[in-house]
């Protein structure tokens, strides 16, 4: 079958965003033959790539000069039950959170913190989604992945991802080299729940929820996120615009004793997690708007597009944003959303 594909398209239905680019071209991807095609006709004609999933993690700033590979490889597959354990494979174009609806549904446990989360499959190991307590990693088994150079595939275990706090080693070494096409997830078939999101709890407390099923978690997560993070259906983003940043412990008393009210978790080998939304609404940027581009207003991390916002307006007031926190606090916020300058 030749390969689908979409010649000078505008990109606004492909990213939550809502930026109104176009890209050159588009192939769309149902499986792995098609993929390496994809490659061999990039590489004869010399043309820029992007990957591209449910595009709710990307900032397009300008018209794409090159071709849009939008991964659509479905398919999920039980492959084995043991005690007490589940093995799944699902593949990269599969929406996360039909998968994540899929295994709640059949009572298979872990993922359920994470509901809700858009985008693809394929998407998810390569910043390590995480949410309410929980990361992909806590459940992953293995990952096959493409090399885009000779397209062999090659099977990925825990180790060699090098998850950490929104990081893998997709984002970092093998940045560019691989394109993940299906992940292996062992979940729980008893009911283990995680609460320790302190959010989370006093949910479950408030609607007498003293014992939840991976069921009642996933309702109860989706309230929670329903209620402060804007629906991209409705208004244009891409989640958290920054990472939390992460600060030694002796940074964080200094900090502290200039701001006693500033909160922070606990996040590995003496270091402190300092939420950024808190670091932007004491900036006083929270509900900030101009033109298009604003603060969205109950979620200070959230930069929303309120209709005909420009990639670069976006950043023009990301670079704001950071510089006048750096100037109050010292601390250089990261950008969590991938940003295409190309
Ligand atoms: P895309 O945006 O299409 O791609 C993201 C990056 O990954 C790009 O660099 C792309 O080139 C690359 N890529 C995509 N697929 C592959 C692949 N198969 N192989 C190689 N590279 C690939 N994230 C969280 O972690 N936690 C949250 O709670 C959360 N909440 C969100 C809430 C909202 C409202 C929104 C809009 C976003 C949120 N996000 C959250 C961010 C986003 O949903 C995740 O990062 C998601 O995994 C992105 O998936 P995607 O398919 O849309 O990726
Ligand atoms: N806060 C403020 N003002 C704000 C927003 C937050 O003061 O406007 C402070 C409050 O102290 C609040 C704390 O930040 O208690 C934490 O807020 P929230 O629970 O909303 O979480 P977050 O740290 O802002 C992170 C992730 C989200 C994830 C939630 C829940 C990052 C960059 N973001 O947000 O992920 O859903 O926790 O676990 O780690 C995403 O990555 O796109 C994303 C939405």
């Amino acid at each position: 079958m030749p390969l689908k594909k979409l010649q000078n398209i505008s990109l606004k239905p492909y990213n939550t965003f809502g930026i109104d680019v176009k890209a050159k071209q588009m192939l769309i991807i149902q499986d792995i033959y098609e993929l390496s095609d994809a490659f061999e006709h990039i590489f004869a004609t010399g043309s820029p790539w992007l990957i591209l999933g449910g595009g709710s993690n990307v900032l397009f700033t300008k018209d794409y000069n090159g071709t849009i590979i939008k991964l659509s490889i479905k398919g999920t597959q039980v492959l084995e039950k043991t005690a007490g354990q589940v093995f799944i494979r699902v593949y990269c174009g599969e929406i996360w959170d039909d998968f994540v609806d899929f295994c709640v549904n059949n009572n298979w446990g872990g993922l359920e913190n994470l509901s809700l989360i858009p985008g693809n499959v394929g998407a998810g190991p390569i910043q390590n989604i995480g949410a309410y307590g929980k990361e992909l990693k806590d459940h992953f088994y293995s990952l096959e992945a493409m090399e885009v150079k000779s397209g062999t595939i090659r099977q990925f275990n825990e180790s060699d991802c090098a998850f950490d706090y929104r990081n893998s080693i997709f984002k970092t070494k093998l940045k560019d080299k691989y394109v993940i096409c299906s992940v292996i997830f062992k979940l729980d078939m008893t009911n283990k729940i995680e609460r320790s999101y302190k959010e989370l709890d006093e949910y479950l407390t408030k609607n007498d929820l003293a014992s939840p099923t991976i069921k009642d978690m996933r309702r109860a997560v989706i309230q929670i996120r329903k209620s402060k993070l804007p629906d991209p259906k409705h208004l244009g983003n891409a989640g958290s615009f920054f990472k939390n940043p992460v600060i030694s412990i002796q940074s964080f008393g200094e900090l502290k004793r200039k701001y006693p009210h500033l909160p922070a978790h606990k996040h590995k080998n003496g270091y402190m997690k300092i939420p950024a939304g808190w670091l932007i609404e004491q900036a006083g940027w929270k509900g900030y708007r101009k033109d298009d581009v604003g603060v969205y207003e109950k979620q200070a991390l959230v930069i929303v597009n309120y209709g005909n916002a420009k990639g670069s307006n976006v950043v023009d007031m990301v670079n704001k944003i950071t510089q006048s926190v750096y100037e109050r606090f010292g601390i250089k916020l990261e950008p969590e959303v991938n940003i295409i300058e190309s």
